[in-house]
This record gives C-alpha cells, sequence and structure tokens, in this order.
C-alpha cells in the first residue's frame, strides 16, 4: 500500500542512512574479537546518555555524549587511551549504507522534499554529508541543537512541521531506530521502520504500517 500526500521524506541519520558500526568495524583489527560487542555497547551507552540527559534537563551536545560513552566503553572494555581520537574520528566519516544514493536519486526524481533529522551536531551531519558527497540531495538538515532536547521529545519532530508548513501526515520518516520510530509516529508522522537487522519491534504505543528491509524498498512505497 503507498503512502499518499508526501511533502517531505525525513531521514533520521545513524543507522539508517550512515553505518554506526563502520567506526568500530575498521578498528576490528586492533579492537581484536570484542570489536561488535564494543560498537554496540558504544551506540546504547550513547543513546542512554541521550534520554538520560533530557529527562534531566542536563543537555549536552550529541559529540560531546559520543565522547563520554566512548569513554565510559572502552573503559569497560579496558580499551588502550590511545584509540580514542582514532575511534572518535571515524565516527565523523561514518559510511552511508551502500543503497542510500540511489534512494535518495529516486525521491529526487519525485520532486519530493529531502531532509534529515538527527540528534547529530549540526557540523557532525554537514561534515557526514560532505565526505561522503551527498549533501546536495538534502533541502534541510534539522539537528536537534536547535530545540536543546533529544529524540523522542516531540519539540524534535516538530521540526520539519514548521519548516514545511505541513501536517505530520505529510511527513514520510524513515528510521532504522525502533524507538524513533515510535517517537515520530505516536508524533503523527508516517514512520516507516527500516529493519535492516529483522529486529522484534517496540512495545512503545505505535506499530509502523511500513517495514522495509533497506532503502532501496522505501520506492516502491512512496
Ligand atoms: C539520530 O541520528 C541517534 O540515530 C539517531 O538521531
Amino acid at each position: 500500500m503507498k503512502i499518499e500526500n508526501i511533502k517531505a521524506c525525513v531521514f533520521d541519520a545513524y543507522g539508517t542512512l550512515f553505518d554506526v558500526n563502520s567506526a568500530a568495524s575498521r578498528c576490528k583489527v586492533k579492537l581484536g574479537s570484542k570489536w561488535e560487542g564494543f560498537a554496540n555497547a558504544w551506540r546504547t551507552t550513547q543513546l542512554e546518555y541521550t534520554w538520560l540527559r533530557s529527562l534531566m534537563k542536563k543537555h549536552k551536545n550529541f559529540w560531546e555524549i559520543t565522547e563520554d560513552s566512548l569513554d565510559h566503553t572502552m573503559e569497560t572494555f579496558k580499551i588502550k587511551k590511545e584509540m580514542k581520537n582514532e575511534l572518535l574520528d571515524l565516527y565523523k566519516k561514518l559510511s552511508p549504507y551502500s543503497e542510500v544514493k540511489e534512494c535518495l536519486e529516486g525521491l529526487k526524481a519525485k520532486k519530493i522534499k529531502i531532509a534529515i533529522l538527527s540528534n547529530g551536531t549540526p557540523d557532525l551531519l554537514k561534515g557526514l554529508v560532505k565526505s561522503n558527497n551527498i549533501q546536495n540531495y538534502f533541502d534541510d538538515i534539522f539537528s536537534v541543537e536547535s530545540v536543546g532536547i533529544y529524540k523522542p521529545d516531540s519539540r524534535v519532530y516538530e521540526m520539519p512541521i514548521k519548516k514545511y508548513d505541513c501536517k505530520p501526515e505529510n511527513i514520510c520518516f524513515m528510521s532504522s531506530n525502533t524507538w524513533d520510530v515510535s517517537g515520530g509516529g505516536v508524533f503523527g508522522y508516517n514512520a516507516v521502520w527500516v529493519n535492516r537487522l529483522n529486529k522484534v519491534f517496540d512495545k512503545l504505543s505505535y506499530k509502523p504500517r511500513h517495514v522495509i528491509n533497506n532503502l532501496e524498498e522505501l520506492l516502491k512505497i512512496i
């Protein structure tokens, strides 16, 4: 079933457009067999810190939280401090998933507005799209830094509504993060779950009507 009356396609960044584990996987030689557990622990701690800081009203930007969560994870996994800058630098140059460019091309051809809506800072997000040469596809990059609180707070999802002067149902929102899909869906978006890793969806008062395994499939439902 196609999604109708879409004014803009809005994408989550980390894990949806960009492979968050591509940073640690590039260090798997030095991190050894524990690299995957390390990468998952880093990502989980990073997200936990965003939710906890929002609840505590103690905002720090996503780069600071990425660094704090890396420190915690390196101490937990007893990784040498010298690895820190190398891992952080890689986080600035995450790779996009292989089908992203083709998906963006197809949406451009449909003359649909394309945006990123992310916890990332404006500099991080601009750096990611530039280092992967996909900056020209995006009409807007919305960072939570404009509202000072993290997803899934509704103030984050309000940004594209205000910019495009539309209703939540006119936004098609893609995320691989189930908690983010629930946040956007509860807000009123047409939220699409990009279930890259065949996970089970959360029980958070929202059930996505569209589940795709990669972004190539998005073009079939828009
Ligand atoms: C985002 O890009 C953290 O993936 C989440 O907002």
